[in-house]
This record gives C-alpha cells, sequence and structure tokens, in this order.
C-alpha cells in the first residue's frame, strides 16, 4: 500500500477542524470518496454521503444494517459443504432526495456554477450541513442551506431540511421531494443499468434480479411511504417520509406515487429575499417478518412522535448523545491539528458504524456502503469490540449477543464440517457462511477463538459475569468443544497438540497446518473456556448446573480442553529464532516486495491466488498479531526477531494490518515506523489510499485507530485481566488524552513524556499497572505516576535483505523473486476467450 508520513489533505479544501470535516469546494472526481467521508449512521441506518439534490453521485446509498437479500451460491465446481447462500446487503429505498429547479433549471452540483460552497460533518453535533450559493445560467444567485441528521437516540428516525432563498431576483422555484426505490431503479426517470467494477473481491454482488417486491405505498396529505419485501430472503421495509414546508411565498403543492416512486412536489412563486424551507421527517422499519402494513403503522408511529418534537428537538437530542459519547471515548492528540481532527473522524466512524446496531452485527464497511455486501466478519471481535468494551460496554454486550444469538447456526455449519461444538462462519449476515471461497473463507476457523478473545475481554472490561452465566458462557464452550475435536495428537518424545488444515489472518497463505496465530488463540480460546466453566461452578452453581444440563457438558471434556491448550503445539524456528507463520511457511521463496511496482498492488487483484501462496508473502498481520493480542506469551526478544522477519514481507493489503503493525512496531522500538503505519491508518479512507473508499469506511481500521493510539502509543495491555501501561508517545507528540470506562469506573488517562495521569471522571476507583508499580485511582483524585522513559528506540526499519540468504531445514538457500510476468485487470480483458465450437 501507499504509506505516508504526514498530512495527505489539501487543506484549502478540507481545512483543518478539531471538530469536524469540511470541505469548501465539490470535486466530482472523488465523488466516491466524499460519498464515504461524509455518509451519516446510527449502526441501523446509514445513508451515504450524497447531495440532497439527488442526481450526481457515484453510488446512492441507503443501507439498513442486515437488510439482505439472498442468493444461491453457484460454484463452478461444486463440493461437500461449500457454502450455499449468497447474502448481499440491499440498496434501502432512498428517502433523502430533494430536487431543486430554479426556472425549471435543475441543481446538478457537479456542473453548477457555485459562487461558494461549504460542506461539514459536525462531530459534536451529529449533522451534515451545506451551505452554497449558485448562480444560475440566467445569472440569479440563490442561496442553499441544507442540514441532515441520521439519529443516535432514535435508531428509526432521520431528518433533514433544505431552505431555498433567492438572493437578487424573483424566480419560480420548485422543490421535489422524493422516495426512490433505487435498488431496482436509478433514478425518477431511468430504470437500473448494471453496475460496473466486478472482479473485486472486495466488492458487493451485483443482483440482477428484480430484489424489492412492492407490498405497500402511501401518500396522505405531507406523508408518504413505501413498503417493499426481499424476493428470495423475504424481508420486509417501509420507508416514509413527512413534509412541512415554511415560508412566506405562495406555493402549491402536488403529489404523485407509484410502485418505486413517491414524490411531494412544491412549486413556488419565488421572491427575492424570501426564504422557502423544506423539512422532512424521516423513519425506516424493517423485520424478518412482520407484514409491511405492520412496519407502516411502526413508520407512522416515529414520524408523528418525530413531528410534534419537531427537528430542533431531534437535533438537541443528538447533540446530547455525542457529548456523552466524547466524554466516554475522545482520545486528544495535543499539539497536532490534522492527526486530531482525523482521530476525531475514526472514532466518530465507530460510533456510526456500532452505536445501535442493537442486537445486529458491525459489518466490515458499517452502514456507509455496499463493500463486502455488507457482511460481518471477525473485524467486529477483534478490532472494533476492544474499543467498545472500554468505552461503550453496552454497545459491546449487544455485539456479543448477536454471536450468542447466532450460536444454533454456528453448531449446524460445525456439524456440516464433521466437528463438534460450533464453527462461527466467516462471513455472513444471517448466521449462515457466505464465503463461496472457503480456502480463505470457511478455512479461518480463528474466527471462533476471535470471538471468544473479544468475550472474554468484554468480561474482564467489564466486570459483567452476569452476562456469562445468563448463556454467554456457551461460546466458550461450544468453541472449545469445536477446538478440542478439530485438533488431534501427536507423540513425538512429548505429547503435543495441533490443528491442521486452517488458514490464519493472512489470507496468502491458505489451508495450512499449525499457524501460529490459530494454535496461541485456540490455547486461549480453551483455557477461557476451562476458567469460565471453573468459574461459574465455584459463584453461580444454579447457572452452572442449567450450563450442565442445557449443553450436556462433563468434566472430562472441561480436563481435555485444559490437556489440549497445555500442550498446543507452538511452533518455533530455532535457526532464525522466530516463530514460523504455519508448518510449510519457512520452506518458501520470499516474495520481493521491494522490487514489486505499486500499481501491481495489492497482489490480490494481479496475481492468481496459486501464484501468491507459493512465496513468503503477507496481506496482513498474522503471527505479528498474536504478538499482540497474547503479547504475555512472548518475551520481548521473539517479539522483536518476528517483527523484523515479518514486516518486510508484509504487503498490508488489507487495512487490517497497519494498525496492528504499528502498535507491535511502537512496542518492539521502531518508534518512527509505528508513526507511519499510524498515518497510513488515520487517512486510510480520509486520503483513500487503498482506492476502495467508495465502497464505504474500513471500520475495522477505524477501530484499530484507536487501538494504535491506546495500545500502541500509550502502550496498554490487559492480558489476564490487568491493565498496563508502557507508553511509546512518538517523539514529536506532546502527549495524548483518553478515556477507559473500566468496570464501571471511568478514568481519564494523560500520556505526556515524563509522567502518565489518571483521574476518575465517573464511578468510584479503578486499579492499573505503570513500569510494573500498582496505581491505584479513587474518585476525585488524579494520581501521577513519572515515567523514567518511552521503551526501547530502534533505528531504520527492518528490511528483506536481513532475511535473504536464509536456508531451509535442508540447507538449501530461499531466494528473493517474484513472477516475472504480471498483468493488470485492465489487461486481462486483451486475453482471447475461446468460443467452444458449435457441432
Ligand atoms: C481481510 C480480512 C477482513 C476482510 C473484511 C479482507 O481483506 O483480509 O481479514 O476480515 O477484509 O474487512
Amino acid at each position: 500500500m501507499n504509506h505516508i508520513t504526514s498530512d495527505p489533505l489539501d487543506r484549502h479544501r478540507f481545512p483543518l477542524d478539531d471538530w469536524a470535516l469540511v470541505e469548501t469546494h465539490v470535486d466530482a472526481d472523488d465523488e466516491g470518496t466524499t460519498e464515504t467521508l461524509f455518509a451519516l449512521g446510527n449502526g441501523y441506518l446509514g445513508f451515504r454521503g450524497n447531495v440532497e439534490e439527488g442526481r450526481d453521485g457515484h453510488v446512492h446509498g441507503t443501507f439498513i444494517n442486515g437488510f439482505h437479500e439472498t442468493w444461491p451460491i453457484r460454484h463452478a465446481e461444486e463440493a461437500f459443504g461449500f457454502a450455499r447462500v449468497g447474502q448481499t446487503i440491499v440498496n434501502a429505498p432512498d428517502t433523502k432526495v430533494v430536487r431543486l429547479y430554479v426556472d425549471d433549471e435543475p441543481l446538478i452540483l457537479n456542473d453548477a456554477d457555485l459562487l461558494s460552497f461549504e460542506r461539514r460533518l459536525d462531530f459534536k453535533t451529529g449533522v451534515l450541513s451545506r451551505e452554497l450559493e449558485w448562480r444560475t445560467p440566467s445569472g440569479k444567485r440563490v442561496h442553499i442551506r441544507s442540514r441532515r441528521m441520521v439519529s443516535f437516540t432514535d435508531r428509526h428516525l432521520a431528518v433533514l431540511d433544505y431552505e431555498v432563498t433567492l438572493l437578487d431576483a424573483d424566480a419560480s422555484l420548485v422543490l421535489s421531494s422524493q422516495i426512490i426505490n433505487r435498488q431496482d431503479r436509478q433514478d425518477d426517470y431511468l430504470t437500473n443499468a448494471p453496475e460496473p467494477g466486478m472482479g473485486d473481491p472486495r466488492k458487493a454482488e451485483s443482483l440482477t434480479e428484480r430484489v424489492l417486491q412492492p407490498r405497500y405505498k402511501l401518500i396522505d396529505g405531507p406523508r408518504a411511504m413505501l413498503g417493499y419485501q426481499t424476493t428470495n430472503s423475504g424481508m420486509t421495509i417501509v420507508a416514509g417520509a413527512d413534509h412541512t414546508i415554511e415560508t412566506e411565498n405562495e406555493y402549491e403543492v402536488s403529489t404523485h406515487i407509484e410502485a418505486d416512486l413517491a414524490k411531494h412536489v412544491y412549486t413556488i412563486r419565488g421572491r427575492a429575499g424570501v426564504p422557502t424551507k423544506l423539512t422532512k421527517i424521516i423513519s425506516y422499519h424493517t423485520s424478518n417478518a412482520v407484514p409491511p402494513k405492520e412496519l407502516a403503522d411502526r413508520c407512522a408511529r416515529t414520524l408523528d412522535r418525530s413531528a410534534e418534537n419537531g427537528i430542533e428537538s431531534a437535533i438537541r437530542n443528538q447533540e446530547l448523545w455525542l457529548e456523552d459519547f466524547w466524554a466516554r471515548s475522545d482520545v486528544e492528540v495535543h499539539g497536532q491539528p490534522a492527526i486530531q481532527q482525523a482521530t476525531r473522524w475514526n472514532l466518530f466512524q465507530l460510533a456510526q458504524a456500532s452505536a445501535r446496531t442493537d442486537g445486529g452485527g458491525v459489518a466490515a464497511k458499517g452502514v456507509s456502503g455496499s463493500g463486502y455486501g455488507g457482511h460481518y466478519f471477525w473485524d467486529t471481535e477483534v478490532y472494533v469490540l476492544p474499543f467498545l468494551s472500554y468505552t461503550a460496554p453496552l454497545v459491546a454486550r449487544n455485539a456479543l449477543r448477536f454471536r450468542q444469538n447466532m450460536l444454533d447456526a454456528a453448531r449446524s455449519r460445525a456439524t456440516e464440517l464433521n466437528q463438534h461444538g460450533a464453527l462461527f462462519p466467516w462471513r455472513t449476515i444471517n448466521g449462515l457462511e457466505s464465503s463461496a471461497y472457503y480456502a480463505a473463507g470457511t478455512a479461518q476457523y480463528h474466527i471462533d477463538a476471535d470471538i471468544s478473545y473479544a468475550l472474554r475481554q468484554y468480561v474482564a472490561a467489564t466486570g459483567d459475569e452476569d452476562f456469562l452465566a445468563r448463556g454467554a458462557v456457551d461460546i466458550f464452550v461450544e468453541t472449545a468443544r469445536m477446538w478440542a475435536d478439530l485438533g488431534f495428537w501427536r507423540a513425538n518424545g512429548k505429547d503435543s497438540f495441533h490443528i491442521y488444515g486452517v488458514t490464519g489472518p493472512d489470507e496468502y497463505t491458505t489451508v495450512v497446518n499449525d499457524n501460529l496465530y490459530t494454535n496461541v488463540m485456540a490455547r486461549s480460546n480453551l483455557l477461557s473456556a476451562v476458567e469460565a466453566v471453573e468459574r461459574l461452578r465455584e459463584d453461580d452453581p444454579a447457572s452452572f448446573e442449567r450450563l450442565v444440563t442445557r449443553l450436556s457438558l462433563d468434566d472430562a471434556e472441561v480436563r481435555e480442553w485444559q490437556r489440549a491448550a497445555e500442550h498446543m503445539h507452538i511452533p518455533f524456528d530455532k535457526r532464525l529464532g522466530i516463530h514460523p507463520q504455519d508448518a510449510q511457511f519457512l520452506e518458501k521463496e520470499l516474495w520481493d516486495l521491494d522490487h514489486t511496482p505499486p500499481e501491481h498492488l495489492p497482489l490480490l487483484l494481479h496475481f492468481h491466488p496459486l501464484v501468491i501462496y507459493r512465496f513468503q508473502v503477507l496481506k496482513q498481520a498474522d503471527v505479528v498479531l498474536a504478538l499482540l493480542l497474547q503479547g504475555d506469551h512472548f518475551t520481548d526478544e521473539e517479539k522483536l526477531a518476528d517483527f523484523d522477519y515479518y514486516d518486510p514481507l508484509t504487503t498490508g493489503d488489507s487495512t487490517l494490518s497497519a494498525v496492528v503493525q504499528s502498535i507491535i512496531a511502537a512496542e518492539v522500538g521502531y518508534q518512527r515506523l509505528a508513526l507511519k503505519y499510524f498515518w497510513s491508518a488515520l487517512f486510510v479512507d480520509l486520503a483513500n489510499l487503498h482506492r476502495n473508499t467508495p465502497d464505504g469506511v474500513h471500520v475495522a481500521s477505524t477501530g484499530g485507530v484507536w487501538s494504535a493510539l491506546v495500545l500502541g502509543f500509550a502502550g496498554m495491555r490487559d492480558h489476564g485481566g490487568v491493565i498496563s501501561f508502557s507508553p511509546r508517545l512518538p517523539v514529536d507528540w506532546q502527549g495524548i488524552t483518553f478515556r477507559l470506562t473500566v468496570k464501571g469506573t471511568r478514568v481519564r488517562i494523560s500520556v505526556r513524556r515524563t509522567e502518565m495521569r489518571f483521574t476518575v471522571e465517573e464511578g468510584d476507583s479503578a486499579s492499573f499497572v505503570v513500569g510494573g508499580g500498582n496505581v491505584i485511582v479513587e474518585a476525585g483524585t488524579t494520581v501521577t505516576v513519572p515515567l523514567d522513559n518511552q521503551g526501547p528506540h530502534l533505528v531504520g526499519e527492518p528490511s528483506a535483505s536481513d532475511i535473504e540468504g536464509s536456508r531451509r531445514a535442508d540447507g538449501s538457500l530461499i531466494t528473493v523473486s517474484m513472477p516475472t510476468i504480471a498483468l493488470g485487470p485492465a489487461d486481462t480483458e486483451s486475453i482471447p476467450i475461446i468460443q467452444p465450437q458449435s457441432e
């Protein structure tokens, strides 16, 4: 990927602002990116940052978490147990359209003569606003102000207003407010064209058949509603809007409704200097099965209640909600305005992706785009949940309950793969495995351990043992059963437990034996299960008995988990002094990343998987991620040696990588490199560094940005439930301040070069370890702890040339190379397709 070491944004266009992302001129060339950057969402409902006028747009997108269509996956060559049900998030009816015509000329933002323009996504109010002045082709100046918001307090609610004032001449104005089914139709006058961009696995499948079957429509005074049922998955949706117009101008209103379009058209005799404001209160309700008519009633209730309270009250509630969010979640980076603004944008995205999922998952793109089909991955547990567990425990609990509710499907999937226990799907919306490519999908059994890791971390951070007693403990038990059954014993001198035929996080190496990450995470999963079961037996015998009955648990299997964990094989290569990524990894040639032209990245878009699999080359951190999550099982020397080995082989083709590389680089002492990876993660979307931001926000990376600050630069670890700090503040930073909520106590923590400060902001007390000593902070006090240093400082960066020349076990030399022939996606189009001869 493109790494950066300084602020990549054009500050004339995106000026610095601590609490907002601001844009001062429109650029059609990166419309897809800005639609993502200015997207609004609450975890349930998401609006891309499309302009209200509704015509220009890379992708007009409205997404509801989990609202998806299914389709049969047709494998060209079938095999038993392959994923069968494809799931793709649906583009929900678009309610944010307000088209403007002045003297019958439409406002088309990309072409318009704009005398001024500002768009602002405000992190404190949660409102996206625009203010612009347009000179119409006939020379009239028109001032436009619009605001919109997707509510955090009422997840079914969104509001927008649109105000037009003619500045120097009278004119006829038309405001056409619409609800459009954009899934099956492009626009009010056009039907859908097939989507471009197929062939990139990171994009959503495009659904070619009609998806939304019309089931309900209503136009009644200022209210419009459209309701649908998806063709295959049978899900239902109703989108509704209420309109209010405020003006001293004369106007008329007409309405129009058909299956895929509802319109309120206001024709206004506009007078110079007299504003006209249209307010739209919007509601969405969705369900797995409830009839659209019932959803329409729910929508009506949301609209009635919100109309009564008014848009200003909704905006005030939003501000209050965000005040609380920032009190729990803000990270201040002192004296670094560009980093500060980008950090807050990333944290704001975390709220937008997760706050009101209320029992749904957190998709890889949140509700900001259709990338990865709206699927949930391990991204949630390993990248987002650390942030949530320490800043928003209720949201973390909901995300884990979502996995708990998926257990039945995970049990069936394990059975289908001939295993005991439960196997969570690699990617899914409805609980069924949806990854059509098993090698980089289903084979990532580590998802079970990732979920267990997040559960254990949540319980340790919050003290919510009750959550386990009420049934979440089943996750530990069923995943431990899966590992105990998947692995097997070998007796080479001493008994050891091995796991074969799995894929680790690095998707450039698949279906291997004894992947280090998988083995250490499985070990931790097994031990968490033993610990949770034993604690329940001790502390809550009634819940323990219920667990035994519910899952037919017996003591012998718990002992077996303990034994498997204790004897888990942890591969280590004595010659190189490193942990091999898997049993065969070190036997392969090295991919020469230093000489790979940047246009051949990401490798997955330019090389067949078989070519990539033949080399030592990583898509993303694998062993290095294990060093973070299971850091108490590795020595400092091992961490440095592993990092030195793997870092030069890591392409960072996944955005899940840079944040982890940043944290471990900081820990082992590559302070400059840590900062480089941090910049690259911080701006991955803001500067579209992976060139796919138009598909939506990289939510895992936004969570990783929090981790890079708190775990990387503040050096926090929480192994075994003990929270410790060993800061690594970048040399030119003054300090950072963040908040953690630990067992109900919220603590503000500041890291400076020579000291750390802890202040209880809410709750009683909390304890931490700094530099080996215990720190106890009580309510109403601030504790200052001096810091001797900021860890080791290594010069330079690890390089592949240090690995070059290493030998395999048989003494042969490992060489550094790469394929000599390489095609781009465009070149493949010129490969002749041989047509079958007709008889
Ligand atoms: C990464 C996975 C990740 C997925 C969704 C892929 O590119 O390799 O680890 O889960 O993206 O973010």
